[in-house]
């Protein structure tokens, strides 16, 4: 895990002392911030690290599929069970299992869960035989769950389970000080992968690094980076060469705006106003300056909504296909 700032380095001593345990740990944080990196690191350095960690992404297969890739079946559980499959908990048997996205899981598969947490026991489905395994259990959400609880779609006693010890990874714009450091990282990483020299970094670009606030974190970041390489001409990245968006930011910064909302000293302005926004001697380009308006104003719901686009495009009364379609025709994914 690349990072020196404090925040970091406290993050690091709390993983330390949670893989000397062997307790079930909830690690929250927003997209892109590290979540399975800091599982894996847990794992790694704990004593099961002779077995396997094994993750499952609960948000990203279907209901019906994760019950049997988490337990297993026996043949004949279902049409196309031709023979016994263990599950991700079997094969993690002297290892830790990796729940992510575990705020999506359905109440009755949550139901299934606790009794592994509680009695490291379950049976495969179309299986009567109970199975007891040896496993640590990791698990992460970008989700508010005590939220979700309080709305009904987590179980209390599930969540209360697996809260033993929280861990919250922190988003980049709180650590910015690590900025330098991933970029250089990712530069390293990208450039020996494409067999290049590693690129130098001019110092504009670098302050329009420090000022955008990143809302994929790190993994925005390190996108970023491997594009620049792939694409770069030369042997420097000047600030003519990062996206909009982020070039976008450090003239923000520069004029004493820099902030999740568009205040100014004298409060936010409103809406009204921006019909009033004076024009320039010289004009301007309107394209462009409608362009600025849309990317900031998706860059403060994503920030706002902590990247979850359907709530984004709720704040922007778009609907979230058109959402995601501006995103991306301004290369923000
Ligand atoms: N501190 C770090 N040092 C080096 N690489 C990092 C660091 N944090 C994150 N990364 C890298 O950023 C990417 C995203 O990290 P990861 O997948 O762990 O995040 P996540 O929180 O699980 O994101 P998501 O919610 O999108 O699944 C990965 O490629 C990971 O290796
Ligand atoms: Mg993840």
């Amino acid at each position: 895990m690349i990072g020196e700032s404090p925040q970091i380095l406290e993050l690091l001593k709390t993983i330390d002392k949670v893989a000397a345990s062997d307790s079930t740990v909830l690690i929250t944080g927003e997209s892109g911030t590290g979540k399975e990196l800091v599982a894996k690191e847990i794992h790694r350095r704990s004593k099961r690290n002779a077995g396997a960690f094994v993750p499952i992404n609960c948000g990203a297969i279907p209901k019906e599929l994760l019950e049997s890739e988490l337990f297993g079946y026996e043949k004949g559980a279902f049409t196309g069970a031709n023979r016994t499959k263990p599950g991700r908990f079997e094969l993690a048997n002297g290892g830790t299992v990796f729940l992510d996205e575990i705020g999506d899981m359905s109440p009755d598969l949550q139901v299934k869960v606790l009794r592994v947490l509680q009695e490291r026991a379950f049976e495969r489905v179309g299986g009567i035989k109970e199975i007891q395994v040896d496993v640590r259990i990791v698990a992460a959400t970008h989700r508010d769950l005590e939220e979700a609880v309080k709305e009904g779609h987590f179980r209390e006693d599930l969540y209360y389970r697996l809260n033993v010890i929280p861990i919250r990874v922190p988003p980049l714009r709180e650590r910015k000080s690590d900025i330098p450091l991933l970029i250089q990282h990712f530069i390293k990483v990208f450039s020996q992968r494409a067999g290049t020299p590693p690129m130098e970094i001019e110092e504009l670009a670098m302050e329009a690094f420090m000022a955008y606030s990143w809302p994929g974190n790190v993994r925005e970041l390190e996108n970023v980076v491997e594009r620049l390489i792939v694409l770069a001409e030369g042997n420097t990245i000047s600030l003519e060469d990062l996206p909009e968006r982020i070039k976008g930011a450090l003239g923000k910064a520069s004029k004493g705006q820099e902030g999740r909302e568009t205040g100014s000293a004298k409060g936010p302005i409103s809406i009204d106003q921006i019909a009033h926004l004076p024009l320039p001697e010289n004009g301007v380009s309107l394209p462009e300056v409608i362009r600025k308006l849309e990317i900031g104003l998706i860059n403060q719901a994503l920030s706002r909504t902590n990247g979850v686009k359907s709530k984004a495009a709720q704040l922007l009364g778009l609907k979230r296909t058109t959402l995601v379609e501006k995103m991306r025709k301004f290369g923000m994914l």
